[in-house]
């Protein structure tokens, strides 16, 4: 049988426990989840590439069904060359529908193929978000139990905490 391969693409900027809990829930309808990371120039980031890729390959050291990669370009090219169609996004809030609703329709606009499955974390991510946890440490705050130990060892290392 065909292989089932998800494509969960995002920034994680850091990877947070929202992050986690939508691949574990991938997996329950999935055989692979490809966890990519765009490389996006433009945007300004906290973590470079490696140190986001070493983050989530270090956080699903003994997962061997996820794939951790990043990509450039549209994320339509990169399912191809994976031999994916489906991508996987995280719903939180009525807030985030907006733009996903608009990205998925635009994705399956210029490869008709491409399906995008929404899913929804657990209650207690519902509010957790990369950009939150970055602001938050940064201003001294706690963000235990929203990010995994390896993202608050990282960020220790990075502000000298
Ligand atoms: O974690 P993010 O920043 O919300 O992820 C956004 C992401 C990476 C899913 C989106 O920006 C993306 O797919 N970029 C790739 C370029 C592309 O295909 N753009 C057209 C999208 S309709």
């Amino acid at each position: 049988m065909k292989e089932r391969i998800a494509v969960y693409p995002g920034s994680y900027d850091p990877l947070t426990n929202g992050h986690i809990d939508i691949i574990e829930r991938g997996f329950k309808l999935f055989d692979k989840v490809i966890v990519a990371i765009l490389k996006n120039p433009s945007k300004q980031s906290l973590f470079s590439i490696e140190e986001r890729m070493d983050i989530l390959r270090e956080t699903f050291k003994d997962r061997k069904e996820i794939e951790v990669d990043c990509f450039e370009g549209l994320l339509v090219n990169y399912l191809r060359k994976k031999n994916a169609t489906t991508v996987v996004r995280g719903l939180r809030a009525i807030s985030d529908f907006e733009i996903e609703f608009q990205m998925a329709l635009m994705n399956r606009r210029i490869e008709p193929e491409c399906e995008t499955i929404f899913l929804v974390p657990s209650v207690h991510y519902s509010f957790v978000s990369s950009r939150l946890v970055k602001e938050i440490y940064q201003l001294g705050g706690e963000i235990k139990n929203m990010i995994p130990t390896v993202v608050d060892r990282k960020l220790k290392e990075k502000f000298k905490r």
